[in-house]
């Protein structure tokens, strides 16, 4: 069975499950992230476990549930937790999901993470959004055979080369940003640097990958906004930093950090989410 195939599959098992909701908007949550989930109405639940080929997360923090319903008004699809190219999966794996978002006809995503915060001034459980990124995993998920049915019927998608100038919409990120001013937060954007883990880096590669301009590190995000621009679908990406990146803190990093202090936000965040995905769905609807 071919690739698309499997992703057809599994969209079909999903879709049978939705019933009349045809989810707009993706979104992922990242480490520790995942309370925006219970903000969701109308919710329908399905375990990963349960989706035919859809990878199953085996880290701590990440619940492994696919929720979808209404958020702000909006139909979504809400990914509580991801896979990691760390655990051993593929980027072809790790992406999966993404895929079936796109089958479904997702036309948005906001993809959140943990990040560690490379750049002074960033406080812990600081949300940031993300302007651009620097991909440092060593692989991309589209190596291999280009297959262009991946495009859904979207002008100028599903192409072997393409553009990643704007991987991270310009219009949604004024969304973000204008959201997160009614609930009286300000938005810095910052660059994202994603590297493969599992171990966190040395202060000598953070302190490269700060000349090289980046803003925050995080090991996920990257592949999926790839994926999701090969279909022609929108990106969003917001950071939560969760620790001063190596050689910052005097303290060492640890995993129950970044997990604590995705925590502290989770909150902060689901309100936000439920803002920018009430007014998502009026820019993508218009063109509907
Ligand atoms: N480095 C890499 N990934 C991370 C970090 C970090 O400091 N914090 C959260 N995810």
């Amino acid at each position: 069975m071919s690739y698309f195939d499997e992703v057809s599959e599994a969209a079909h098992f999903v879709r049978a499950k939705l019933g009349s909701l045809k989810p707009r908007l993706g979104i992922v949550l990242g480490s520790g992230l995942g309370a925006a989930a219970d903000a969701v109405h109308d919710r329908v639940i399905v375990p990963y476990d349960d989706i035919p080929h859809f990878p199953k997360s085996t880290v701590e923090g990440h619940s492994g549930l696919l929720v979808a319903g209404t958020l702000g008004g909006t139909p979504v699809l809400v990914m509580q937790g991801r896979v990691h190219f760390y655990e051993g999966y593929s980027l072809k794996e790790v992406t999966f999901p993404m895929r079936v978002m796109g089958a479904l006809g997702v036309r948005a995503v906001i993809l959140t993470n943990a990040a560690g915060g490379i750049i002074d001034g960033y406080k812990i459980g600081q949300l940031v959004l993300i302007a651009d990124h620097i991909n440092m995993m060593g692989w991309n998920p589209l190596v291999g055979p280009n297959d262009p049915r991946f495009a859904f019927g979207r002008p100028n998608s599903g192409l072997r080369f393409f553009d990643m100038s704007e991987a991270y919409s310009k219009r949604l990120r004024q969304v973000a940003t204008q959201a997160a001013e009614l609930e009286g937060q300000t938005l810095e954007e910052g660059v994202y640097l994603a590297v493969s883990g599992p171990s966190f880096e040395t202060p000598a590669e953070i302190r490269a990958f700060r000349t090289m301009g980046a803003t925050l590190v995080g090991m996920s995000t990257v592949p999926e906004t790839i994926v999701a621009r090969h279909m022609g679908i929108e990106v969003l990406g917001l950071s939560c930093v969760t620790n001063l990146a190596s050689g910052l803190s005097a303290t060492p990093l640890n995993h129950s950090e970044v997990f604590e202090a995705g925590k502290l936000v989770e909150r902060k965040l689901a309100e936000l989410l439920e803002r920018i995905a009430m007014w998502i769905a009026a820019l993508v609807e218009a063109e509907a």
